[in-house]
C-alpha cells in the first residue's frame, strides 16, 4: 500500500523504523528528525514510489524506490528474518521495471550486503565522505 494513501498509519511506522534504526545501517540518516520535519519529508513526495510492506493485517516494514533507481528498505526489528524484505524488493522490481537498479548500503549492514548479493546484486562503487560538522 502506498505510502501516500496512508496519512496516518505510515508516518508512524516509518518513524518506528527510524527509532530501531542502528548507527551501521546509516548513510545519510543521522539522528532523529522532529515529528514535525517527518511528516513534512513525507508530504514532499521524496522518492518516485514508495510503499508499506504488509503481512496479514500487521505492517512490517517500508519500501521505496528513487528516480535514480536506488532501492531502500525497512523492517521492523520484530519482523526480520522471515523473508518480507526480500519479498518487497521482488515485488518493487515487478511493479517498477527498469534496466537497472541499484541499493545504498552502509559497508557495516552485513544483513543487506548479504541481501543485496544474494538477489543478484553486485558492487559497483565505494562512496567515501569527508564531514566538517
Ligand atoms: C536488512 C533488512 C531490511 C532485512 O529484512 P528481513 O525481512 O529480515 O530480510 P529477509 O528475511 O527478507 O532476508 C533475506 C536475506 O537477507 C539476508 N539477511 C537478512 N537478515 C540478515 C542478518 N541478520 N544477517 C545476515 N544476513 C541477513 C540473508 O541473505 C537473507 O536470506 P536468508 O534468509 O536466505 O539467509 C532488515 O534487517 C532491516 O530493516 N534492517 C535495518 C534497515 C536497513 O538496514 N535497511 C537497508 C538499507 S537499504
Amino acid at each position: 500500500m502506498s505510502v501516500y494513501r496512508l496519512p496516518k498509519t505510515a508516518p508512524d511506522l516509518l518513524y518506528r523504523l527510524l527509532e530501531e534504526r542502528e548507527p551501521h545501517v546509516n548513510i545519510s540518516h543521522r539522528g532523529m528528525p522532529t515529528w514535525k520535519n517527518h511528516v513534512k519529508f513525507i508530504a514532499g513526495h521524496p522518492y518516485a514510489a514508495w510503499y508499506l510492506i504488509r503481512s496479514g493485517r500487521d505492517y512490517v516494514g517500508a519500501i521505496y524506490l528513487t528516480a535514480l533507481g536506488e532501492i531502500g528498505v525497512g523492517v521492523l526489528a520484530q519482523w526480520r528474518g522471515r523473508g518480507f524484505a526480500r519479498a518487497a524488493i521482488l515485488a518493487l522490481m515487478r511493479k517498477h521495471p527498469r534496466n537497472r537498479f541499484l541499493a545504498n548500503v552502509n559497508p557495516g549492514n552485513a544483513a543487506s550486503i548479504r541481501l543485496f548479493r544474494d538477489m543478484g546484486f553486485h558492487i559497483v562503487q565505494q562512496t567515501y565522505e569527508l564531514r566538517s560538522t
